[in-house]
């Protein structure tokens, strides 16, 4: 276990925070990183079960930041204020639970937006404190990265491609807890390189469904770069982008729906190369894709079409932020006692790879 991070289970806080081994394991996650406000219960109702979700709950500040055509932080902390409580509520019901039934709680303490980060963060610890249950801070990419492994049937080793509105990364999972960073984004990610050609094409924020839609009435008919593909595991989108701004400049009569199908398709084959490069590398043949840009049909589809390899996703509504997989990856790590102290420190910053083994 990490020392660091195991303080609640020792009972020098009045045993106020001793995992009650006698309830079934029940954990309530909590995400507020960015823009989604999710809720959701993990784990079991009767000693024995198998651990499933037993709730969720969702809320999209998506219309509120539309006119701004991104996230506005202020505006989504002082949402998600607001959702908290009455989330919670409608998850109790929805799920004929009772507060008293959680054993724990888990919320995102990282990475994201720090005062987005603080509601959920300060929402869960204190109702830990006041249920006298364990609390722990989850890393909003574990999340992500566990989000596929929730039905079971994926075993480690793995390869990872997580690929978010912040983040796109190669990752060797060789257990629980235990990663290793194998190439990442030297700038944009992935879906934030979506979300600026959206806005190119006039599409509206979070852009990258809106482009896979735009895209299934056009066909890839311009050449655009891939950049980065012929070496190595790291990844360069802001090129990408450029080059579609100065396509859309020169070809003023060009169809918007070609123009997302090519953009689409430049980005589907690199991360497809690269992710072919990672299963050589390692010598692995398992592939987990998670993250919001893996809810993307044509990346499903391209990575079937050119990887010998077993891919695994999240079901549709689990790759995008949610309070599922915190749920999840907190119960993962909860059940083998981890937990984290009073203090919420939250971390808009927070490397994978410093994680510690449950
Ligand atoms: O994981 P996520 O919900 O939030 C972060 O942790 O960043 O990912 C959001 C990103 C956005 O950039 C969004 O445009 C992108 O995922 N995204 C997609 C699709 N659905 C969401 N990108 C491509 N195709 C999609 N279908
Ligand atoms: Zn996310």
């Amino acid at each position: 276990m990490c020392p660091q991070r195991s303080l609640c289970y020792n009972d020098n806080f009045e045993g106020f925070m001793v995992a009650d081994t006698a309830r079934p394991p029940l954990v309530l996650g909590v995400e507020t990183s960015c823009d989604e406000t999710g809720l959701a219960l993990f784990g079991m109702r009767e000693h024995g079960e198998v651990p499933r979700i037993i709730g969720e709950v969702l809320h999209s500040q998506i219309a509120l930041h539309a006119r701004y055509g991104g996230v506005v932080p202020e505006l989504a902390s002082r949402d998600h204020v607001r959702r908290l409580v009455p989330l919670f509520d409608t998850l109790l019901t929805n799920a004929q639970v009772q507060k008293h039934d959680i054993s724990a709680i888990a919320y995102t303490e990282g990475p994201g937006l720090i005062g987005a980060l603080m509601t959920g963060a300060l929402f869960a610890r204190a109702l830990a404190y006041g249920l006298g249950v364990p609390a722990l801070g989850v890393h909003h990419m574990e999340g992500h990265l566990l989000a596929p492994l929730i039905d079971g049937g994926v075993d480690y080793p793995f390869v990872c491609l997580l690929v978010s509105g912040g983040h796109s990364q190669i990752v060797l999972c060789e257990g629980h807890g235990c990663y290793r960073l194998l190439g990442q984004s030297i700038d944009d990610a992935v879906g934030e390189c979506f979300d600026k050609t959206a806005k190119l094409l006039g599409l509206p924020y979070p852009g990258g469904a809106h482009i896979e839609a735009l895209a299934k009435n056009g066909a890839p008919i311009y050449d655009l770069p891939r950049p980065m593909a012929h070496k190595g595991l790291d990844f360069s989108f802001s090129g990408l982008k450029t080059a579609v701004h100065n396509l859309i400049k020169d070809n003023p009569n060009a169809h918007k729906a070609d123009i997302a199908a090519s953009f689409q398709m430049a980005v589907v084959d690199v991360l497809a190369i690269k992710c072919k490069r990672a299963l050589a590398q390692t010598g692995l043949s398992t592939l987990v894709v998670a993250g919001g840009v893996s809810a993307n049909q044509a990346l499903r589809a391209h990575l079937q079409k050119t990887l010998q390899a077993c891919v695994h996703y999240a079901p549709i509504p689990l790759c995008t932020d949610n309070g599922t997989m915190i749920a999840h990856a907190g119960y993962l790590r909860l059940i083998k006692g981890q937990s984290s102290d009073l203090a919420v420190a939250c971390r808009p910053r927070w490397d994978l790879q410093s994680l510690c083994l449950p």
